[in-house]
């Protein structure tokens, strides 16, 4: 956020808690079902949907389910998250006021869609900061995940990025993206027929990466809709985690196990990682002789390879993965 932004009433920075998000599970907030099942399966996070997944006869019943769902509670250990509707209709503001008064505390992160420009993430996050003081909320405390889902938003991506503190993660919304831009497929997730020279989605991608990076947030990717799919899920998912993603959309409980898999290192990674960043910490302290570049097996690790074996390291604990080896010093 901009200065004068923050001087005008935004929320000030405030470090944000390191949240795992590899699983992103879509809740329709029409459903009270849905809402109840999510408790109990293994997501990183659950967002309990007022836009696209909730017609518009259905919005205000939705507002009133989540809210009960967020202070009824069990939803321990998973990212707490509202998509509201984007700026451009008429119901943002009251999603937003109805959610964040009726469960704040309960409440992590509004998921705002569509968003094109930095203004947009600005106004939200004025509107939270009003609610939280004149409802004795802490201020600054909820976050915001911004859905890039057309070409203006991919445009301003970076801007949109720098534009609160609140800002934690930065989505690819594949489905509006593609009827955005015109492409010529139906199938989300998949390459359009005709294009048989790469990854259409690398550039769309990488700049989402390259911003979330650039201003320290989590990229996460978007639905894949053949649910029944999970192999199809499997391999979509294995191209956006291997570019550094760190997490997608899960839209059936089927698509949960193979995030929380694909988006944590496979154990020898981390195994491997943990072993670096002991071993580095060892050979460049006085007692293992000061060393900046050292021999660990086969392989000579240096300052980039610490930060290498950080990234695979801070995932894997992000997951809760234990290692299974550790680091002895030669004698
Ligand atoms: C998600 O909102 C999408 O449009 O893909
Ligand atoms: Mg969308």
């Amino acid at each position: 956020m901009t200065s004068s932004a923050v001087a005008s009433g935004g929320a000030m920075s405030m470090p944000r808690p390191a949240r795992s998000r590899r699983s992103n599970l879509a809740v329709p907030g029409s459903s009270p079902k849905m809402l109840d099942k999510a408790r109990g399966l293994p997501a990183d996070q659950v967002f309990m949907d007022i836009e696209d997944a909730v017609a518009p006869l259905a919005k205000p019943e939705a507002r009133k389910n989540i809210v009960a769902a967020l202070n009824e509670g069990g939803y321990d250990g998973k990212v707490r998250a509202v998509r509201v509707n984007d700026w451009t209709t008429q119901w943002t503001y009251a999603d937003v006021v109805e959610v964040v008064e009726g469960a704040g505390p309960n409440l992590d992160c509004i998921m705002l869609p569509k968003v094109q420009t930095a203004d947009q993430i600005v106004a939200l996050d004025l509107l939270l900061t009003q609610i939280e003081k004149s409802n004795g909320f802490e201020v600054g405390r909820i976050g915001i995940e911004a859905q890039i889902e057309n070409a203006m938003g991919l445009i301003n991506v970076d801007a949109i990025a720098a534009a609160s503190p609140r800002v934690e993660t930065i989505i690819f919304g594949p489905a509006d993206f593609m009827a955005s831009i015109n492409m010529k497929s139906l199938v989300v997730g998949e390459q359009p027929p005709g294009y048989d020279v790469g990854d259409a989605y690398h550039y769309i991608l990488m700049r989402i990466l390259m911003a979330a990076r650039a201003h320290d947030k989590l990229a996460i990717d978007g639905p894949y809709l053949a649910i029944k799919d999970v192999d199809g899920y499997r391999r979509v998912a294995s191209r956006s985690a291997a570019l550094g993603f760190d997490g997608k959309w899960v839209l059936h409980p089927g698509q949960v196990e193979a995030a929380n898999e694909v988006y944590s290192p496979r154990q020898e990674d981390y195994d491997q990682a943990e072993l670096i960043l002991d071993a580095y910490a060892h050979y460049t302290s006085a007692e293992g002789g000061a060393k900046g570049a050292v021999m660990l097996g086969d392989e000579m690790i240096d300052e980039a390879s610490r930060k290498m074996a950080l990234v695979v390291a801070a995932k894997g604990r992000a997951a809760g993965m234990s290692r299974t080896t550790a680091f002895s010093p030669p004698d």
